[in-house]
């Protein structure tokens, strides 16, 4: 990767349909077979929650190789003041492209422009292993869960102020944008706008399994 190389920007109409390819490479067998985030990105630009201020690519050689969305989000505490924050995701890199520090850049530069438009926390669910080095921390040191004092493993949290989150408890409440993504028939007939590809077993997905399904129990 070389700095003068590649250009991070907005993403325009014109790379919808590359975009979404361009996910379904990265995600495809990852997490279960198949994949469903080419649909989900394909929903999403129309969704209210949607924040097309913060829907950045990275282009090389005139190529979309890399990907990062946002939605907004909210988070409510015990006594019912609420907080505007972000859901970051899909982040995707093309696999060829991958581990060379792109989805670095577009993190580092859209947490920037998310932090100038006032926003100080970021959400979102993942293999920590891909957010740690970018500040991520675990729900659980910011006492952010869901109802119920639910912890997730894979539920990261990025503060872009070192004020942002004061140790009180905060509920997190993520959009209803991905719902639609639970309708199989739909994922199905949209995949199949693209070039077939065959879906399969790889460890990945009992990884993603074994994130999903835990939960922290203690600080
Ligand atoms: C996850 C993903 C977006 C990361 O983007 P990337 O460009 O591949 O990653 P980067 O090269 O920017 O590296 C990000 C971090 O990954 C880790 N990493 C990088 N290279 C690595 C390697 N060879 N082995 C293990 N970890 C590595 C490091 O923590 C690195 O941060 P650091 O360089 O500051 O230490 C990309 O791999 C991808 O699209 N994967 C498939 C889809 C996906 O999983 N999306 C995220 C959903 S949770």
């Amino acid at each position: 990767m070389n700095n003068n190389d590649y250009i991070i920007r907005k993403e325009t109409e014109k790379d919808y349909r590359e975009v979404e390819n361009l996910a379904r490479e990265a995600f495809w067998n990852l997490s279960e077979p198949g994949c469903f985030e080419h649909y989900f990105i394909h929903i999403m630009r129309k969704h209210k929650d949607f924040i097309p201020e913060l829907n950045y690519v990275i282009e090389l050689d005139g190529k979309v190789i890399a990907s990062v969305m946002y939605c907004k989000a909210k988070l409510r505490d015990e006594n019912g003041n609420e907080k505007p924050i972000v859901t970051m995701g899909p982040l995707c890199v093309l696999p060829e492209y991958q581990r060379k520090g792109y989805g670095k850049a577009l993190l580092e530069h859209t947490f920037k422009v998310a932090a100038e438009m006032d926003y100080d926390t970021v959400i979102n669910f993942g293999n920590p292993d891909n957010y740690v080095a970018r500040g991520y921390k675990s729900c659980r040191k910011y006492n952010v869960c869901f109802e119920g004092d639910f912890f997730p493993a894979a539920l990261l949290v990025k503060v872009l102020k070192d004020d942002a989150l004061d140790g009180r408890k905060w509920f997190y409440y993520p959009s209803d944008v991905d719902a639609p993504c639970n309708d199989t028939e739909a994922v199905e007939a949209f995949d199949a706008q693209f070039p077939p590809k065959v879906k399969g077993w790889q460890p990945s997905q009992e990884e993603f399994y074994i994130h999903s399904h835990s939960v922290i129990n203690r600080k």
